[in-house]
């Protein structure tokens, strides 16, 4: 597939998903590696001189856009969907541009601004903009650059960010902001003198990131708690390393949901149970099963209709916003009411107008929704708006009678890889189809799983 000349691992913009719901899911699931971590790792392999491996690569669109925007440097990358492996052979970088065709198309590039101003000094990279889920602004990224000694313009919607030195500095950030605290961690590596980031981020993927750096020779403490020190060190002391990163826990929560809401029993391997603290503890409260069988495998079930639950998304560890729609998708036919609450982003409820449709009676305030759950949902053709709020219209799907179709899968496609075929392994009638390839006959007597496509 191919969207404005960069050829993606996703489908066709015409493609669509049909699926028939009301089948209870079962089966096992193995989760892939974690989106939001390996995006931010393959920044941070920009830092040695050498060939660093990154292990447990999803085979997703960002990951590619990721693969562009670092070639675009001057710098070698491989990805080898086999092994899930991607090189990234810094030794040269030979561009510090990041252009506004790639950093537009997925903001997370943005990252490169640390990168390459720790490792060249200078950078200028496209400032993303706003998104459908909300204003995104990278404020405390640029403040904190500043702390380190940076020089910042923004001229012609980019950044121009220039250092003859950096140093290290306290820096305290108004939100716990996840990009902030990963591009702040990036910039201060050879930063001279301790960087300190208060109340930093503390998500996993912030960890992972920091045992990366840690890896390559960096010098950070402190990942994982509100507050991260970053000792600065030399060129010469970081190395290319090979490096597997952690479960996607978002990933893994997904498919807890489509488990739990079609009141069925899944197996999902590959998870780390204490990334989801949170969101399992909800789960249970709706009235879920959740049994650790080892410690990256878990089993969950449910035979009863779920109970209305409510919900604050925060920073983690708490309820993360990446499941919250989700999440309400789940709580549409529970039994009550819930109340959901989404503090992070000012527009992350695009999945409402959707879930109505399916027969959802939800009222929407601002950033709260009350969520009164009907007896069940009724499919319908439904219109993905954003990654996760085309998740959550999946789940909704699987549980509703009759069948849906939703179409603008690429957002899908940026953030779970191989989901239909995952889907269809644990029992859901699903399947991708083009209007132009699929015998529309085959589909309308469901042998979805007989389609030759
Ligand atoms: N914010 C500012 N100024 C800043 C930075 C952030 O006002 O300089 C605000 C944002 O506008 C937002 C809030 O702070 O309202 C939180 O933003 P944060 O910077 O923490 O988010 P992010 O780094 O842009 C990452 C994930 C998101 C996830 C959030 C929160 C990646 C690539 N993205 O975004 O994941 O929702 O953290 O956990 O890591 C997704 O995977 O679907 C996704 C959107």
């Amino acid at each position: 597939m191919i969207i404005e000349g960069i050829e993606l691992f996703g489908g066709q913009l015409t493609e669509k998903l049909k699926i028939r719901g009301g089948v209870s899911l079962k089966g096992e699931v193995s989760i892939g590696g974690a989106k939001n971590a390996v995006l931010k790792l393959m920044a941070a392999a920009l830092l040695a001189k050498g060939e660093s491996k990154i292990y447990n690569v999803p085979e997703l669109t960002d990951v590619q856009i990721m693969l562009r925007v670092i070639e675009g440097l001057g710098v070698k990358t491989k990805y080898d969907k086999v092994n899930k492996t991607v090189a990234i052979e810094a030794t040269d970088i030979t561009s510090i541009t990041a252009k506004y065709e790639l950093v537009s198309k997925m903001r997370a590039s943005f990252i490169v601004l640390g990168a390459l101003v720790s490792r060249c000094k200078e950078a200028i990279v496209a400032l993303p903009g706003g998104c459908a889920i909300g204003e995104r602004r990278v404020d405390f990224h640029i403040k904190g650059l500043e702390a380190l000694g940076a020089k910042i313009k923004i001229e012609n919607g980019y950044v121009h960010a220039k250092a003859t030195k950096l140093h290290g500095a306290d820096i305290y950030l108004d939100i716990p902001s996840v990009g902030a605290t990963e591009n702040l961690m990036l910039a201060a590596v050879m930063a001279e003198g301790a960087t300190r980031i208060q109340n930093a981020a503390q998500e996993p993927e912030i960890v992972d990131l920091a045992n990366f750096l840690n890896t390559m020779g960096a010098d950070v403490s402190g990942a994982g708690t509100s507050e991260i020190v970053i000792n600065g060190v030399k060129q010469e002391d970081l190395h290319p390393i090979e490096y597997a990163t952690i479960p996607d826990r978002i990933e893994a929560g997904t498919y807890m949901a489509a488990f739990i809401t079609t009141r069925g029993k899944g197996i999902i391997k590959n998870v780390m149970p204490s990334h989801l603290t949170f969101f399992n503890s909800k789960l249970i409260k709706m009235g879920a099963n959740i049994k650790l069988l080892e410690p990256s495998v878990i089993e969950v079930s449910c035979k009863q209709r779920l109970s209305a639950v409510n919900i604050v998304t925060q920073p983690y560890p708490g309820f993360p916003t990446d499941l919250q729609s989700l999440a309400m998708a789940m709580l549409t036919t529970a039994d009550g009411v819930s109340i959901i609450t989404e503090s992070l982003y000012e527009n992350r409820f695009m999945q409402v107008p959707e879930l109505r449709r399916m027969g959802a009676d939800i009222h929407q305030e601002r950033n709260h929704a009350l969520v009164r759950g009907v007896k069940k949902l009724t499919g319908a053709n439904l219109k993905a708006s954003d990654l996760r709020a085309g998740a959550s219209l999946i789940i909704a799907a699987l549980m509703a009678d009759g069948v849906s179709e939703i179409e603008s899968l690429h957002h899908i496609d940026r953030g779970y890889e191989n989901f239909e075929e995952k889907f269809r392994n644990i029992g859901a009638d699903i399947v991708r189809y083009n209007d132009d390839i699929v015998e529309p006959k085959l589909l309308q007597e469901g042998k979805y799983n007989e389609a030759s496509i």
